[in-house]
């Protein structure tokens, strides 16, 4: 894809356009091995550029992690509400932007925010048994029996049979903490499959998707790109679910 020398760089989501076209103009932009000083020179993905001496590695579509907050919608727009696109810094603001992946209002923690259709396709597909894990607490006890039972197949109120989850109590008493891992995504599941056996969700954080865990240094509403490391060990275990 061929596209202006600023917007490619701008794109990748650490500068804005004007700190990118000021930088082009200063010298500190070089496009294969030359010092490129015009912003609307046209670039293919191929070419080697390199911002202040660091080589730009170059990617198509962003993918962000996100701590939601309480409170905020993980819809793309909404009219009325805040959403997890309208918490973006504007540097990570780039049209077709979208959650991969929905939380409750009131869930908090890790979202992925992507404009990669496929590989949301992919994540979210309902074959995908990617491992989504999560902080509860609940306002009633837990025992090793609710592990047992989670571990078998919990039935919804509507006769909804779920895949087997993943529960570790790791706080006992009247309100425990426990981590819970599930492979499926339904509507409220994980309050649901609690509800069963008559527990409430009073609390919920999701803090990992497969092997992407929720950075600790983001706090709630902040959001970064994702490393080179942390999206090609997502992408491959999205690939081995596509082929199976
Ligand atoms: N399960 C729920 O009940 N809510 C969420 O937000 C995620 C999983």
């Amino acid at each position: 894809m061929v596209q202006r020398l600023d917007k490619m760089i701008a794109s990748q989501g650490t500068l804005s356009r004007s700190e990118t076209v000021r930088l082009i103009r200063s010298g500190q932009v070089t496009v294969d091995g030359v010092v490129c000083r015009d912003a609307a020179r046209k670039v293919e993905e191929t070419c080697t550029v390199t911002v202040a001496g660091e080589a730009l590695c170059y990617r198509r579509f962003s993918y962000i992690m996100m701590n939601k907050p309480s409170g905020i919608l993980c819809v793309s727009r909404d009219p009325r509400a805040k959403t997890v696109l309208d918490l973006l810094p504007p540097a990570l603001q780039r049209k077709g932007l979208f959650p991969a992946g929905r939380l409750d209002k009131d869930t908090v923690g890790l979202v992925l925010l992507t404009d990669d259709g496929e590989f949301a396709h992919r994540l979210l597909a309902p074959k995908s048994d990617i491992m989504k894990r999560y902080l509860v607490r609940l306002d009633g006890p837990l025992t090793e029996e609710h592990v047992r039972l989670f571990a078998g197949e919990i039935v919804l109120a509507d006769g909804t049979r779920c895949r087997p989850a993943e529960l570790r109590i790791l706080e006992y008493g009247e309100q425990p903490l426990a981590e819970i891992g599930i492979t499926e995504g339904r509507y409220h599941q994980i309050k649901r499959m609690f509800g069963t056996v008559d527990r409430g969700v009073v609390w919920l954080k999701r803090i990992a998707i497969g092997p992407l865990a929720l950075d600790p240094l983001l706090s709630e509403g902040e959001a970064r790109l994702l490393t080179e490391k942390e999206l090609s060990n997502l992408t491959n275990s999205t690939l081995f679910v596509q082929h199976r």
